[in-house]
């Protein structure tokens, strides 16, 4: 049943719902007046090849203008036009000859327009009525046979063959009725005289008019025509126009003249007296204009609003004094006034754009509707500068509101965007309306740390868990997607995981020791930490982490010669002849700390003759303070104590044991010297052996050179510039020792000895490992057993501060 271009109207068959055509993809359907609420127009979904099941996600629907009401709806179900109110064609059309309904079907997402346009088709549901019940005429009995009395036509409201149609009047003796048209098309009824009237015979007649339309089943009206015989009354007004037509602004004032009719009556006296009337008036005219009876001019008095009616038309009849009248139509057309802004309405509006929307999304749709008409009712749309928005004029006055650019809802989340109509009327009248848009979430920004590089400084043997830094990283997404987790990056420190070493605090980003740092152990390390969001997929980054290791003064120096203890041999031979400022021995000592806490001084700190010898203060060097004469003691005891320059200082001591002897064969007597009874027979018949053999071999030596040297007394030099360091005693070289302490793999460490000269320091960098140095025992046992040793509790200032060494 679909037809291009052509109208299917009737051909002698009404045509029920089925007449419908696409003109231009539009629709056109054709329906009865006054059909029942739900009754079925057509498919739309049908006649536009939709599919049923998108028609509720498209949110189809059908728009009309603003104050008219809504008469047609659609079922989403079936897809049927559907009829939502009664339709008076009457009502809408009044008498012109199509009337049609103008719909806009609206589809979203794409947005689709569609017209649809109504055909209402007339029904025959107006009877034809008269403007009065009655009507009098007043006649002459002197009126002659032809004699012709007009009565005022029957008015239906429907159109066509349901319009009046016929007239016939009730069988008399005297009239007959003659049906006239008039120039407007419409038809009434004259009396005609066909038997003279005799006012003596019968003063008064009642006749009834009957009008008759044309539709089926046939309705009609009726008027009663009351004929009183009179004795003379000639002529009708006669009107100065058969049409009045005038034209009037709307919003014009109440009591704005609008037009004057005038009809002329040629009679004299009463007879000649015109007054006017309105024979047929719409209510909604009668509200507007009136007439003034003797005048006959018409004024306004009521709100004339062109939107409301724009063409006004009226019948006025002029009478004379005894009841003949005629009657002229007045036509008033009302003029367009710009007096009705232009009103926007939003008709789809995406709740939040997410951010991320490509640029030239449809985020609403909007329709701006003017109730002026021709340029008053021209529109234009705009919205207002910088933001990313622009309005795309689809279809008759609908806009897309669609992005122009990528949003950021870091930057700005939420839009009021002002959208202007403007008419094109003069003066031009505008609106606008704002409307609010927010932007979505999008997990688009990875945490940044608010540093590119985080150091830390930390001293060691800190407290497990205490604090060393905390990172922050900022993440401006919001809720969850901004959500910073923190994190260490799996890795390794020195062949252990790293989480071993530092954890970090997932929420804060504070950053925990696990452990006690070692500075002997590595100086600094790097770990990498992870900033996630909670976004899915998550977003991160790294920083890098360094934590370097501040020394703290926690090793003691160590005394590599001589060696700590309970070794009897550690005894230097001073010769006699030594002269003052002769080095004897030096004391050589390490420690593993570096810096200012590795910085080693060297002190006498008691000895068996202060003034004899004499300690390098940095390079531990033992010298003689002046010459060695006869009367000193052969057995001198020095304790010598290593301190480092931390804060506080740790120091260590040592016992030295110097025999002044030229002779070797006075070796044994160091027996007596050492606190150690426990060497072996064995060891002392060595030793006697050894002393021996050295001693006869030094006699010798000293014959031979005093027969060949015998005017020299005395040797000038013994031991000037080359100490004879034992080899053994220098840092051993040990291979990795498995042992079960803190320091657990070999390690290097740089140890400063410092000699006299210091500008020539020198290094020793060996594979050291702290198991072999008792250090700790050694000072626990020195102090004291020194102090015994020599009989009396020095008030020292070294002895002293060893009482406040932690932990010593
Ligand atoms: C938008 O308008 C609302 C209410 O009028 C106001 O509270 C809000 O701050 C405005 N937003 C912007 C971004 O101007
Ligand atoms: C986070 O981002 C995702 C997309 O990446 C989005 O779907 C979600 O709604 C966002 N969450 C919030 C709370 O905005
Ligand atoms: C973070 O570090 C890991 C390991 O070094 C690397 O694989 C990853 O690509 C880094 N991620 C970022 C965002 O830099």
């Amino acid at each position: 049943m679909v037809h291009r271009g052509y109208v299917l109207q009737s051909y002698g068959f009404v045509f029920f719902f089925a007449a419908l055509h696409y003109a231009h993809g539009d629709l056109s359907y054709s329906i009865p007046e006054e059909m029942k609420r739900g009754s079925v127009i057509g498919n739309i979904a049908k006649d536009l090849g939709l599919d049923v099941g998108r028609l509720s996600t498209r949110k189809a629907r059908i728009d009309t203008e603003a104050n008219d009401r809504q008469y047609c709806g659609i079922d989403l179900r079936s897809g049927d036009l559907i009829v939502a109110e009664r339709i008076d064609r009457e009502e809408h059309c009044g008498d012109k000859p199509s009337c049609i309904f103008k719909f806009d079907l609206l589809l979203e997402s794409p947005l689709e327009l569609h017209r649809l346009s109504l055909q209402i088709q007339d029904i025959n549901d107006n009877a034809p009525i008269f403007p009065k019940d009655t009507v009098k005429l007043e006649i002459t009995e002197s009126a002659g046979k032809g004699a012709r009395y007009r009565v005022n036509a029957a008015h239906d409201a429907d159109i066509g063959q349901n319009s009046v149609e016929s007239y016939s009047l009730q069988q008399n003796d005297h009239f007959v009725l003659n049906i006239q048209t008039t120039t407007a098309g419409s038809k009434y009824g004259e009396l005609v005289l066909d038997k003279e009237l005799d006012r003596e015979e019968q003063q008064e007649m009642k006749l009834l008019l009957t009008a008759l339309d044309g539709g089926s089943p046939q309705k009609s009206g009726t008027v009663v025509i009351h004929v009183t015989v009179l004795d003379a009354n000639d002529n009708a007004p006669v009107f100065s126009e058969a049409v009045y037509k005038s034209s009037l602004p709307e919003n014009s004032p109440l009591k704005t003249p609008v037009i004057t009719v005038s009809a002329t009556d040629a009679d004299e006296g009463v007879n000649g007296e015109v007054t006017y009337e309105f024979s047929r008036l719409s209510d909604k005219s009668r509200k507007l204009f009136s007439l003034d009876q003797k005048t006959g001019q018409i004024i306004v008095t009521g709100d004339i609003d062109y939107e409301e009616g724009s063409k006004y038309e009226m019948f006025v009849e002029a009478k004379d004094g005894y009841g003949l009248s005629s009657d002229t139509k007045v036509i008033i057309d009302i003029s367009d006034v710009n007096d009705n802004a232009p009103v926007i309405y939003l008709k789809s509006l995406t709740d939040s754009i997410p951010e991320n929307v490509s640029p030239g999304t449809e985020v609403g749709i909007i329709n701006v509707q003017d109730r002026d008409s021709e340029n008053n009712r021209q529109v234009r749309c705009s919205i207002q500068q910088n933001v990313p928005f622009k309005l795309v004029p689809s279809i008759k006055n609908y806009y897309s509101l669609v992005t122009t650019g990528q949003l950021d809802r870091e930057v700005v989340s939420d839009y009021n965007i002002t959208i202007t109509a403007t008419d094109e009327g003069s003066p031009p009248l505008s609106s606008s309306k704002t409307i609010q848009l927010s932007v979505a979430d999008v997990n688009d920004n990875p945490p940044v740390f608010e540093e590119q590089v985080y150091s830390t400084y930390v001293t060691e043997n800190n407290k497990p868990g205490s604090t060393l830094c905390s990172v922050t990283a900022r993440d401006p997404d919001w809720r969850q997607n901004g959500t910073v987790i923190y994190s260490i990056l799996p890795g390794e420190v020195n062949g252990a995981p790293v989480s071993s070493y530092l954890s970090v605090n997932g929420e804060t980003g504070v950053i925990h020791a696990v452990r006690s740092l070692d500075y002997e152990q590595f100086r600094s390390f790097k770990v990498h930490v992870m900033a996630r969001d909670n976004g899915s997929p998550p977003l991160s980054s790294n920083v890098t982490v360094s934590v370097f290791i501040t020394d703290l003064n926690d090793n003691f120096p160590q005394i590599l010669y001589p060696a700590p203890e309970g070794n009897s041999f550690m005894t230097e031979l001073v010769p006699k002849a030594a002269q003052g400022g002769s080095l004897v021995s030096k004391v050589i000592s390490v420690d593993a700390d570096s810096g200012q806490n590795a910085w080693l001084s060297y002190h006498i700190v008691k000895s068996t003759d202060p003034g004899l010898f004499t300690i390098g203060l940095h390079s531990g060097e033992i010298r003689t303070q002046r010459d060695i004469s006869e009367s000193d003691n052969m057995k001198q005891n020095l304790i010598v104590a290593v301190k480092d320059n931390g804060q506080p200082s740790l120091s260590a001591t040592c016992a030295m044991f110097l025999l002044i002897s030229d002779n070797l064969a006075e070796v044994p007597e160091l027996k007596d010297m050492s606190h150690d009874d426990n060497n072996s027979k064995l060891t002392s018949y060595l030793i006697i052996a050894l002393v021996s053999v050295s001693t006869f071999f030094l006699t010798f030596i000293i014959v031979i050179l005093g027969v060949r040297f015998c005017r020299r007394r005395k040797p000038r030099l013994l031991f000037d510039g080359a100490v004879a360091i034992p080899s053994a005693y220098l840092p051993p070289n040990y291979a990795e020792v498995d042992g079960t302490g803190t320091l657990r793999s070999t390690y290097n460490y740089d140890a400063y000895l410092t000699t006299g000269s210091r500008t020539s320091d020198f290094k020793f960098v060996r594979s050291y490992n702290d198991s072999t140095l008792p250090a700790d025992q050694t000072l626990r046992k020195s102090p004291s057993d020194f102090a015994e040793a020599f009989g009396d509790s020095d008030g020292s200032p070294e002895w002293k501060q060893w009482g406040s060494l932690p932990g010593g």
